[in-house]
């Protein structure tokens, strides 16, 4: 027996809402990394603001007293490749609009946020700062 188109509708509809179940579950967008660090920094500091892509720059191209900043190896244009400052080996853009794959995997964020901070700060980023980083990063066209 032929479905009733507004079975076949409802069919699609919730074919259509499970490919997008599966969608999100499958990857995480630079939109859900900017929420993560806004609740992760008001559950440290309830009075914490909003991030700042202008702090974010200045964090991203500051040496924070040491040797490297993050521009050292992602370039002061993160919309351009970048070159390890001490392998030479290339760096593919940070900022996700010239990468659409940053800011899509957890624990890659995780994991290079973690080993960056602590080579430029010699600590782990606070999540005020890595929203402020990711605030610069998005904020780039
Ligand atoms: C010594 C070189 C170097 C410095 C300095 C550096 N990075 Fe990186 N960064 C890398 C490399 C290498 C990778 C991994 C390769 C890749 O993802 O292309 C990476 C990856 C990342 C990623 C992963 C993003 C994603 O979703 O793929 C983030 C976030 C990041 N860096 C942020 C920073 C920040 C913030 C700073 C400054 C505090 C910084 N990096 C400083 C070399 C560096």
């Amino acid at each position: 027996m032929p479905l009733s188109p507004n079975k076949s509708r409802a069919g699609v509809l919730a074919a259509m809402l499970l490919l997008l179940a599966a969608g999100r579950a499958a990857a995480d967008t630079p939109a859900d990394f900017a929420r993560r660090f806004d609740a992760e920094a008001r559950k440290l500091d309830p009075g914490q603001g909003d991030a700042s892509a202008a702090r974010g720059e200045r964090f991203f191209k500051d040496p924070h007293g040491g040797e490297w900043s993050c521009s050292s190896c992602h370039t002061a244009n993160p919309l351009q490749t970048g070159r390890h400052a001490t392998t030479g080996k290339t760096i593919a853009p940070l900022a996700p609009a010239a990468n659409a794959g940053r800011f899509t995997s957890p624990a890659k964020v995780e994991k290079w946020f973690r080993r960056n901070c602590k080579d430029v700060l010699s600590r782990e980023c606070t999540p005020a700062e890595k929203g402020d980083v990711l605030a610069y990063l998005r904020s780039l066209q």
